[in-house]
């Protein structure tokens, strides 16, 4: 089968992954409205092409955070990739760096800090955090990956606990037993808590260690604690973006979590120039949430976002065929960028314009 499309992936990797792990990936929350909505208004968006531009040589390259990438997309922190297929993080990670691309690392793999290092030395990574009660292994999983040449850290604020899944529930997923959350390895449990929380597959521990009471102060803390430029991903309002500005954060990564944490939220895409408007000049705005096509790259970058990242389509490729299917993967979306870059009349990332791009209401009188 050739596989042209993110969608083809996908169809594939319905056929190949476990009905829980599948649903795990696929879920959002709730009605999972914001789910659909992810994908959906991408479409309302409409893309105004320029003609007669010379488009004979398209440039996708970018440079974001002082990292020079091959094109403006990169790898969003997802959990537990070796649910898709034994190569896991390593796999996924080392497609990214052959692709001239970022990946973030979640901390909730099945693959450790330093494992995903070795793997894929040679790939731009971020290490993705969530913050503990205990401070001290916030602390540990920080200078782990700082030691690990890690480039940036990103703290996912979205998430002070899990959102409702509902098939997870129904499923009672949890990590099958032969994986690990390798980052907590040797960790010594204080404190265990072993309720019903588990569910979403995080393991007991680990979930009765994300700290709901954080606040922006904790992520002053943060930034003080680290040489890295600290990234807060998660936010959807341009309160919280000006927030990150006044704490120190070096970037914001406008997402609702792939939908997967409150219901009802807005697209990322809808919350996009809000948050572009608000901090646009002051800090680097980048996008996760519905990504599947070059043209909604293209939107993306038309309203602010610098770069944009892919969760389930790179699980979809990873469950394909490991690190090649996400080298595939990424090969069809960056085509299909090029793709779209030329047929709009752009040379070049930075001849996307914000009239370029119009909502549908635009043409609906
Ligand atoms: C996620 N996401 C996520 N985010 C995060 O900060 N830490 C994590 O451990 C996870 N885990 C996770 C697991 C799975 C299965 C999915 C699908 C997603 C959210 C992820 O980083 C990203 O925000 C969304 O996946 C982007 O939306 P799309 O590309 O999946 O539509």
């Amino acid at each position: 089968m050739v596989f042209v499309c993110v969608d083809d992936f996908e169809k594939k990797a319905h056929s190949v992954l476990e009905k829980s792990a599948l649903d795990y990936y696929r879920s959002g929350a709730g009605e999972q409205y914001t789910l659909n909505l992810n994908r959906e208004v991408f479409r309302r968006i409409r893309i105004r092409p320029r003609f007669l531009r010379d488009v004979s040589n398209i440039d996708t390259r970018c440079k974001v955070l002082g990292i020079d990438l091959k094109w403006p997309l990169g790898i969003a922190p997802s959990a537990m990739q070796k649910l898709a297929h034994p190569e896991g993080e390593g796999g996924n990670a080392r497609a990214a760096g052959n692709a001239g691309s970022i990946y973030i690392l979640s901390t909730l793999s099945t693959m450790s800090i330093e494992e995903v290092a070795a793997a894929a030395p040679d790939t731009n990574k971020w290490f993705q955090l969530y913050v503990y009660r205990d401070r001290s292994l916030t602390e540990q999983m920080v200078h782990r990956a700082e030691k690990a040449n890690f480039k940036a850290i990103v703290l996912t604020i979205d998430a002070p606990i899990f959102g409702q899944r509902r098939s997870d529930i129904r499923n009672k997923f949890s990590l099958p037993p032969h994986l690990h959350l390798a980052n907590f390895e040797g960790i010594k449990a204080d404190g265990v808590r072993t309720d019903e929380e588990a569910i979403s597959g995080i393991n007991a521990y680990v979930s009765s260690q994300f700290d709901p009471t954080l606040t922006w102060k904790d992520v002053a803390w943060l930034v003080n604690l680290t040489r890295l430029p600290v990234i807060v991903k998660g936010v959807l309002t341009r309160e919280d973006a000006v927030l990150a500005r006044e704490f120190g954060c070096a970037g914001i990564i406008v997402s609702n979590h792939g939908a997967r944490q409150i219901d009802t939220v807005p697209a990322s895409i809808e919350a996009l120039p809000e948050v572009v408007k608000a901090v646009g000049n002051d800090l680097i705005v980048m996008l996760d949430g519905g990504v599947t096509q070059g043209n909604d790259i293209f939107k993306a970058l038309a309203l602010g976002a610098k770069m944009v990242f892919v969760g389930r389509a790179a699980l979809w490729g990873l469950a394909c065929n490991g690190q090649k299917g996400v080298e595939d993967l990424l090969s069809v979306l960056k085509k299909d960028l090029e793709i779209t870059l030329a047929l709009a009349g752009c040379q070049k990332l930075s001849d996307i314009k914000g009239d370029m791009v119009a909502y549908e209401s635009t043409y609906a009188k």
